[in-house]
């Protein structure tokens, strides 16, 4: 008996506050028509001091549970991808399990840069195929705007904020993801990067002076990767699927720069049109990039249940990968998941677990000493 892994929900979230070229033009020695033309981003959102990767990782979360109508108790697995996390430990994925109250539910963080959700959303559909969990919830996170250098116009002007998250549940129909390409460089670590804050270059008033905790990029090497490696891992699990390039009815890229896109559709011999993009609204939001056009296509009706589509990605490491799948759609109407009062007994949960740990920490105290 196979056992499948399928996407039964999706969700994103992206903060209200939206930051225009013409606001980063008065930050940086640059210009709306620059930005557009070289990038194709309009404006894109920034997190305000509330948010943070959990937050809206949460929050995307907790939409994705509510279309699969399932509880958070009964998730098996939450991965977080991001390459901003909350603190360096612990995960930013137990934050989020402790949040949303999935409370039967492994976490942990993944990190592979931008292509992290195609790594993270592998990986758990991995672990259902082999019957291990039953459900997962994999989201891609980041609160860029907290890494980013405002003072540096080569980076300054591509990220953005946000959260995009899939919920897959195993089952014996077949469908759902079909076939994964992953692949790494890491002769090329250097060309993006957050050198300081790690164990190479410990934080220290050195590192912040120099500015090693801001992203550090050289745009034009990752752009000459980016456009050899898109096209070469979607034709790669289009075949691993055994499917050929006009099964496939959207590719669902990682929104870095138009052009990459661009480059990928001419590569691939598609008209634009089979490709989602959604960058001009959000910049390049990194590992949640394309959790996030997902969502925005099956809202704008582009996703049709038994739809062949591709999710492909590249970023730092250097990482890229694809994921080819037959999209699910909505499962059939069940009862409606009351997600509010999970996340109420997920807090009294853990202000009672801080407690009990509190209590047992001074008993312990008490009885050593008589
Ligand atoms: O998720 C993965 C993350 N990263 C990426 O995907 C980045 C991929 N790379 C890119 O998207 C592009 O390389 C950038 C958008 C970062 C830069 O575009 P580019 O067309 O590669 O520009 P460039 O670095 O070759 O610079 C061209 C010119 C330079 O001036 P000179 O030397 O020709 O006089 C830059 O100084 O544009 C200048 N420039 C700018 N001008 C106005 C660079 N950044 C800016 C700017 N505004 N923000």
């Amino acid at each position: 008996m196979s056992v499948y892994a399928h996407v039964t929900g999706w969700g994103m979230a992206v903060p209200d506050k939206i930051l225009t070229n013409d606001a980063i033009a008065s930050m940086v020695e640059t210009s709306d028509e620059w930005i557009r033309t070289r990038t194709g981003v309009r404006e894109r959102r920034i997190a305000n001091d509330e948010e943070s990767t959990a937050s809206l990782a949460a929050k995307a979360g907790m939409k994705a549970l509510v279309k699969a109508q399932l509880k958070p108790t009964d998730v098996d697995l939450i991965i977080v991808s991001t390459s901003s996390p909350e603190y360096l430990f612990p995960s930013t994925a137990s934050i989020v399990q402790n949040k949303i109250g999935a409370s039967n539910a492994a976490a942990f963080d993944l990190s592979a840069a931008c292509t992290g959700f195609i790594y993270a959303l592998d990986l758990a559909a991995q672990t259902l195929k082999t019957g291990a969990n039953k459900s997962a919830l994999v989201i891609g996170a980041e609160t860029l705007s907290r890494i980013v250098n405002w003072t540096d116009r080569n980076t300054c002007i591509l990220f953005g904020d946000g959260a995009g998250a899939f919920v897959l549940q195993a089952s014996e129909e077949p469908g759902g993801m079909l076939s994964s390409y992953l692949r790494s460089d890491g002769s090329g670590a250097e060309l993006l990067m957050v050198p300081g804050g790690g164990s190479r270059n410990p934080a220290s008033l050195d590192t912040v002076k120099q500015g090693k905790h801001f992203i550090q990029m050289n745009g034009r090497e990752v752009f000459r990767f980016a456009t050899r490696v898109m096209s070469r891992a979607t034709k790669e699990v289009i075949e691993r699927a055994n499917l050929g390039i006009n099964d496939i009815s959207l590719v669902i890229p990682h929104q870095a720069n138009i052009r990459i896109i661009e480059a990928a559709a001419k590569g691939l011999k598609l008209p634009k049109e089979r490709f989602v993009i959604n960058i001009g609204r959000y910049g390049n939001t990194s590992t949640a990039s394309i959790p996030i056009a997902v969502s925005e296509a099956f809202e704008d009706g582009r996703l049709q249940a038994g739809d062949h589509i591709v999710l492909v990605g590249f970023g730092a490491g250097l990482t890229w990968g694809a994921v080819a799948l037959t999209w699910t759609g909505p499962l059939p109407e069940r009862e409606e998941v009351d997600i509010r009062r999970y996340q109420l007994m997920g807090r009294i949960r853990g202000f009672v677990m801080r407690w009990i740990r509190r209590i047992e920490g001074v008993m312990h105290r008490w009885t050593r000493r008589y």
